[in-house]
């Protein structure tokens, strides 16, 4: 029997990468899935590892329409998302983006899309919430997918673990005692759903191996539900320095922003805050998410070991 071409788009960042890389690892996958990893530069290291284990390399440009046809040709499945453009209108480039995507892939006869969606903070809030375009624009990208004559699936990974090490790192306390600080404008008790995102191939994998039985679903992923209180005291206990969550006034979080994406932080930190990071059906959404996960997922006290995560 020959094997379904699986494309794989963002194949050398986190969400693609782990999902190209589990088909190829996976003795099960790998006999029903040949890869296709799409690169904007077939020399990305991460693409040439992909190539030596068997992945086939396409370069391709979303920004790029007259790319798409070669890297899309021949395939059977598709993984794709779009990035954000922080600063940038990234609700029209990242619908430009998709769209050009996703009628490629249908012009192509492919079978089954999977995208990585998100939640749909507008709806969620109920026109409330009108500023989280990197949220809003992927649920819409997902309803037009639902439209297209395209089985398909929907992947929304909760909040990056490695957020820790970038925006969401823990800063010295201004009262210089040796202390850290984990703040903005959420309770102390409000709840991400936290995701190691190289998890994500643990996901695409199940629905990969048995797409009937997730067509048309969306997978609120994650490991799990957790306070920023209980973050600050996973953290504290891993890095043996002090952190403490501190819930700024909505104004003063407003201040640190970026100026030009503040309105979009903002919104997002009141949908966490308010609403939930998916919405009123968060807990069992996530619940029954981690359940289809093919694999062991990483806790937030693993990711900090596996990182080996330290505060300066
Ligand atoms: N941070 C969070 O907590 C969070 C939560 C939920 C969702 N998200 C979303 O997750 C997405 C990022 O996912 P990720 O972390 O998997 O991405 P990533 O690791 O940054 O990788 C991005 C990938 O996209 C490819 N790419 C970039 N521009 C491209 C273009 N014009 N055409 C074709 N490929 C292109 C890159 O490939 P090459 O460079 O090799 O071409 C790379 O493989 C964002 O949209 C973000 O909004 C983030």
């Amino acid at each position: 029997m020959s094997k379904k071409l699986l494309v794989v788009f963002g194949a050398t960042g986190n969400q693609g990468g782990t999902t190209a890389n589990i088909v190829l690892d996976d003795p099960e996958l790998s006999n029903q899935y040949s890869v296709r990893a799409i690169t904007r530069s077939a020399s990305n290291p991460k693409a040439q590892e992909l190539k030596s284990k068997g992945a086939e390399i396409v370069e391709a440009d979303l920004d790029n329409t007259s790319s798409l046809a070669g890297a899309l040709r021949g395939a059977h499945t598709v993984f794709a998302l779009t990035n954000t453009y922080y600063g940038q209108d990234t609700r029209t480039i990242e619908t430009r983006q998709a769209k050009a995507l996703c009628d490629e892939a249908v012009k192509q006869g492919a079978q089954y899309l999977i995208w990585s969606s998100m939640s749909h903070p507008k709806k969620i809030s109920n026109g409330k919430l009108t500023h989280v375009d990197h949220f809003d624009v992927k649920a819409e990208i997902e309803e037009y997918i639902r439209t297209l004559p395209i089985k398909s699936a929907f992947y929304a990974p909760g909040s990056f673990m490695q957020n820790f090490t970038t925006h969401m790192v823990p800063r010295p306390s201004p009262a210089n005692d040796g202390t850290y600080v984990l703040a903005n404008l959420c309770k102390g008790d409000t709840k991400l759903p936290w995701i190691d995102i190289t998890d994500t191939g643990k996901w695409i994998a199940a629905i990969l191996a048995d797409p009937d039985k997730y067509e048309g679903k969306m997978l609120s992923a994650a490991y799990g539900l957790i306070s920023f209180d209980e973050c600050a005291a996973i953290i504290s206990k891993h890095t043996g320095k002090t952190v403490t969550f501190q819930q700024l006034p909505d104004e003063v979080f407003k201040g640190f922003l970026p100026e030009n994406f503040r309105d979009q932080v903002m919104d997002m930190h009141l949908l966490f805050r308010d609403y939930g990071y998916f919405g009123a059906n968060m807990e069992s959404d996530v619940e029954w998410t981690r359940k289809q996960a093919k694999g062991k997922l990483t806790s937030l006290e693993e990711f900090f070991k596996k990182t080996d995560y330290k505060i300066e």
